[in-house]
């Protein structure tokens, strides 16, 4: 096989990770025959600083060009003073919209080898967790009409929570495929009790999911649902909800796993093509000192294989791969705990290409 990626490391700990995880996919081109050509273009403060834009059209074009897009990370403080539209995190909700990406899909898996990570009673991290986020992903808050107007007290801005029926069926319909190759159960997460686009939300989760009756299909409220992944994580196999929910409780969810780093992404539209990337942000403390773990970002290019490329036992290697080097202890510092063997970025990234034999 032979497939165009488009690399997009980004800033602060983007780079060094993208790295690990373009060597990881070079070699398993090397073993199983494929031709993986790379095309890096910048997005975010990288963008920024060279062009001016966060998201040049260039690359976005190079990515249309593509059959995936792997991004490390944007944003940092050195940008955090510019204005709404020239901000590095731009460069996300435009590939996402330009591309088409609505699909957005977070795995949080508790490796057993990283269960005292978890923050949880043990008796109940014991168990595992492994939960499927589907976050839509180009509609709701993000990008609904926003502004500003007189308010009651001086001065207001708003941000409109806005869905329609077409893109909360299509989710829909993503969130039961995935389902039914898992435990065949979605929980659809909403504020039904309050916001009207919930409402309309919960009413087309449930005809969309009449059509896959052999998946079950759950309600659950916001902040229930929030309470309930800390509670008893286990009940969950596939949550489905909405932009902004989605945010939030992928990273709450990222946390249970023992560390954000080690969380992967998915984002897709209605071809194959997708963008790949880890859940958790450019770090700008620790980038450039070889102490962030590329497991996420590694994880993200196994999702890649197996999404984009069809490349199902290329994938499981590589996440075999990942699951070995964790049992043999190795250790980044955001995972490392007693007894275990503390690993820089580059040496992690290494174990993980060599355990792929
Ligand atoms: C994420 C991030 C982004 C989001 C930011 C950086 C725009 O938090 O991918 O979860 O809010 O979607
Ligand atoms: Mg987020």
């Amino acid at each position: 096989m032979k497939a165009i990626i488009t690399a997009i490391s980004g800033d602060g700990i983007g780079p060094e990770l993208i790295e690990q995880a373009l060597l990881v996919l070079d070699e398993v081109g090397r073993k199983y025959d494929h031709e993986f050509i790379i095309h890096r273009v910048p997005a975010g403060g990288q963008a920024l600083d060279a062009s001016g834009v966060p998201l040049p059209d260039e690359t976005l074009l190079t990515c249309r060009q593509s059959n995936a897009v792997i991004l490390g990370a944007v944003g940092g403080p050195q940008w955090d003073h510019l204005s709404a539209d020239l901000r590095p995190e731009q460069a996300l909700l435009g590939l996402r919209r330009e591309l088409g990406l609505y699909a957005n899909i977070r795995p949080a898996v508790l490796h057993p080898a990283l269960s005292h990570a978890c923050p949880l009673r043990p008796e109940i991290a014991v168990n595992g967790i492994d939960i499927c986020i589907v976050r839509e992903l180009t509609g709701g808050i993000y990008f609904g009409e926003q502004g500003t107007k007189p308010g009651r007290m001086g001065p207001a801005a708003y941000d409109t929570e806005i869905y329609s029926e077409g893109e909360v069926e299509r989710i829909t319909r993503i969130a039961c495929e995935i389902a039914r190759k898992r435990d065949r159960m979605v929980t659809s997460v909403d504020k039904a009790n309050i916001l009207h686009s919930s409402m309309l939300w919960r009413k087309i989760v449930s005809q969309t999911a009449q059509a896959y009756p052999d998946v079950k299909l759950e309600h659950m409220l916001v902040d229930n649902a929030a309470m309930q992944l800390i509670r008893f994580p286990q009940q969950f196999d596939v949550l489905l909800t909405t932009n902004i929910f989605g945010d939030i409780l992928s990273d709450e969810a990222s946390m249970l796993t023992g560390s954000i780093g080690m969380l992967p992404s998915a984002s897709l539209g209605d071809k194959k093509f997708g963008m790949y990337e880890p859940v958790h942000g450019s770090a700008p403390d620790i980038a450039g000192k070889d102490q962030a773990n590329p497991l996420a970002a590694i994880l993200s290019a196994a999702m890649m294989l197996r999404l984009s490329f069809d490349c199902e036992k290329e994938a499981a290697a590589v996440e075999n791969a990942v699951t070995q080097v964790l049992a043999r202890k190795f250790r980044t510092p955001d995972i490392m705990s007693q007894g275990m063997k503390p690993v820089g970025t580059k040496a992690m990234g290494e174990l993980v290409l060599r355990a792929l034999y």
